[in-house]
């Protein structure tokens, strides 16, 4: 079977030389976090060794190169996203913080009884935040629920209505794989004067995401999920909303005039960037996305659609396996959750890890969908550019001994 993306590249990823249990290792959790790229490692350690000060705050040469390639790295992630201005990205700490600012920062205008419309399979931290300013402001917290194959039924939409303040989605997701239809929710969202919260964290690392067309009033995501750096995450935001939103953290430059008892803040982005900030994963950052548009978005999702289609053809072969999630494979992306009959899924991790191959099992940080879907765990394995047919082959053939390993037949 050909691939779209050369097994060469492999070789940029020094970790994936690591014997794992005595066998080659078999990345299958990228939706976790994923491996970085060379480039990415060498990206930070220069910035270390040749730049380091701390931005925006001095008028010597290190300070003021580490503002320039903070700066840089946002105008980075601008194109990328196809934002209007690099004003309308804020670095955070991840994707958790970027959902975390927007909650307590939106819901200071929101009143009582107005609805916030989640998806049932959002990740706790999409959810956890929502939940807390929901009962803060005597909010109404409702859920939009997907069909058995993990999709949003048309009469779900229904959900979106004239009291429905805001609406927060994953454009995947973490557990079913399912791709939703984002573009459409924010179209009805709109019609109905919904804000539109978009999470990205499993979507951008691995699909063109512009928030123009997709019309996110909001966008979401963390850096250590698409080759980069773990400690640095986005928000993007349209600049006229994030203008009218109070910010979050307070502290060192955030603020434009500070009196003995009031402040005055500064513009964004910078109101929402409260004390010294993360230069070395803006950099690290910027060397991924440089990284992923070198490969180009439309070949790496190409490369796991081509991953995924196969993965799920040789895994539909073996009795004992239910997968969850989309069998359209159009529909979904390279996240793959199953569960093997009468096997714990931490036991199915770990027997695979046996043979090097890493995947996830648990929860996924998404209780509310698994006791929706009547389990309590499941295992996922998870694709990134760097995997290939080698590595499904192996997966495939470690899976098939699971249940042998514990006493079954097969
Ligand atoms: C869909 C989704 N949203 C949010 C997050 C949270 O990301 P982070 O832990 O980087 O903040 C994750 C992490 O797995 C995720 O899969």
């Amino acid at each position: 079977m050909s691939q779209i993306i050369d097994s060469k590249i492999r070789e940029d990823f020094p970790i994936l030389e690591k014997k794992v249990n005595g066998s080659r290792l078999v990345y299958l959790d990228n939706a976790a976090t994923t491996q970085k790229p060379k480039c990415v490692v060498d990206a930070i350690s220069d910035y270390y060794y040749n730049h380091n000060g701390n931005p925006h705050r001095g008028a010597h040469t290190l300070s003021i190169e580490a503002t320039s390639l903070y700066d840089n790295a946002k105008k980075k992630v601008q194109n990328f996203i196809n934002a209007d201005s690099e004003d309308e990205i804020v670095f955070t700490k991840n994707c958790t913080e970027s959902l975390n600012l927007l909650a307590y920062s939106l819901s200071q205008s929101f009143k009582e009884d107005d609805e916030i419309l989640l998806c049932i399979s959002e990740h706790h931290s999409n959810i956890l935040p929502w939940q807390r300013i929901s009962k803060e402001k005597n909010l109404i917290l409702k859920y939009i629920y997907v069909n058995e194959d993990g999709t949003i039924p048309e009469s779900e939409y229904e959900k979106i209505n004239k009291n429905t303040k805001l609406i927060s989605i994953a454009q995947m997701s973490n557990v079913l794989g399912t791709i939703f239809p984002v573009k459409k929710i924010s179209q009805i969202a709109h019609e109905k004067g919904a804000i539109v919260v978009i999470d990205a964290a499993q979507s951008i690392p691995h699909m063109k995401v512009d928030v123009k067309d997709i019309d996110a009033d909001f966008l979401v995501f963390s850096a250590h999920k698409m080759l980069g750096p773990m400690g640095i995450g986005v928000l993007y935001g349209k600049k006229h909303l994030l203008d009218n939103m109070p910010p979050f953290l307070l502290g060192g430059d955030m603020i434009e005039y500070v009196y003995e008892n009031d402040v005055t803040f500064a513009q964004v982005p910078y109101k929402f960037e409260a004390g010294t900030q993360n230069v070395e994963g803006a950099v690290g950052l910027k060397a991924a996305i440089d990284y992923l548009e070198k490969i180009g978005l439309q070949n790496i999702e190409a490369h796991e659609k081509m991953l995924t289609e196969y993965a799920v053809e040789e895994m539909l072969k073996i009795p004992y396996i239910e997968i969850y999630g989309p069998m359209d494979l159009e529909k979904r992306g390279g996240i793959i959750s199953f569960n093997v009959k009468d096997i714990h899924p931490h036991d199915v991790s770990t027997i695979l890890d046996s043979y090097g191959v890493a995947s996830r099992a648990g929860h996924h940080c998404c209780q509310p969908l698994m006791r929706y879907m009547g389990i309590n765990s499941s295992v996922r394995i998870s694709f990134y550019l760097y995997n290939n047919i080698e590595d499904i082959d192996i997966f495939i053939d470690s899976i098939k001994n699971v249940r042998k390993w514990l006493g079954y037949g097969s």
